[in-house]
């Protein structure tokens, strides 16, 4: 995956927003890439142009060597914002992918029940999203992605809206997830903590208009299973790197 001179410029006149400001941004399959940066920096923005929803005004993105020219299923994005399918079940909403695919009921089901047991919301199958909370609907949002398979996964802080013991638990998912698959993850959080325990590599981002300031090789991903979250957290290694990357996000918006 690579991002050459990527700029993205939104509205005109004195209205113009510069989004993204010449981001170059290259890498391989099976990374986990965590982008941190204070709100308002383009971070969205970055993940809605590998997604294909939104053209950059100048530069290009391919993913495995071909220009990207729209959305596709090999991406799978969980958005900032819930964006479920609110007419369907818990279950409904699980299985959405397969179904666009043709798959059968039955591997629809299995995949769908798969994905809810990792998440938690099995015993939800048979609701609607409105009757979840805020935190079980971002897990639905997750295991709908998730569902479909995706070579790349696309998430704008999904952990958001989690209470700390969700989320740390769905951290550890996400990376047995990612860990076993292969999966290509653009990962985007406001908590550093997160972003080093998580990603191979943290790209910093600056205030607008959003251009990379850094990127930092994160050694913890493939800790997490053997040592247990919290021995990571606590590690001294880990907390250097972490105070690392916040000094640069707070120097940023010095
Ligand atoms: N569709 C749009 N039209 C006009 N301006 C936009 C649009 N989308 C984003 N912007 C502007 O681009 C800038 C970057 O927005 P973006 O959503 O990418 O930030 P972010 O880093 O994701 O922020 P947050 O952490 O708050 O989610 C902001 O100034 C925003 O106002
Ligand atoms: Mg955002």
């Amino acid at each position: 995956m690579a991002f050459t001179d990527v700029s993205v410029t939104f509205g005109q006149g004195k209205d113009t927003v510069q989004a993204l400001d010449r981001v170059s941004l290259g890498f391989g399959r099976g990374s986990f890439i965590s982008v941190v940066g204070p709100s308002g920096c383009g971070k969205t923005t970055l993940l809605h142009v590998l997604a294909g929803f939104q053209k950059p005004s100048s530069g290009r993105v391919t993913v495995g060597g071909t220009e990207i020219r729209g959305t596709g299923a090999d991406r799978g994005v969980v958005f900032q914002q819930g964006a479920l399918f609110p007419w369907m079940t818990v279950a409904g909403n699980a299985a959405f992918g397969p179904r666009m695919r043709g798959a059968s009921r039955r591997e629809r089901e299995e995949r769908a029940g798969h994905w809810l047991r990792v998440v938690g919301l099995w015993d939800f199958r048979d609701r609607y999203p409105y009757e979840l909370s805020g935190g079980m609907q971002q897990r639905l949002a997750i295991a709908r992605a998730l569902a479909n398979d995706p070579a790349m996964l696309l998430m704008d802080e999904p952990f958001g809206a989690l209470d700390a013991l969700t989320r740390e638990r769905m951290q550890e998912e996400l990376q047995a997830v990612w860990r076993s698959s292969g999966m290509t993850l653009l990962f985007i959080t406001h908590s550093v903590e997160e972003a080093v325990f998580l990603g191979t590599d943290v790209v910093v981002m600056s205030p607008r208009p959003g251009r990379i300031v850094g990127r930092f090789p994160s050694p913890f991903a493939q800790d997490a299973a053997t040592r247990g979250t919290r021995t990571v957290k606590s590690d001294q290694a880990f907390v250097a790197l972490r105070e690392q990357v916040l000094g640069l996000i707070l120097e940023g918006a010095a």
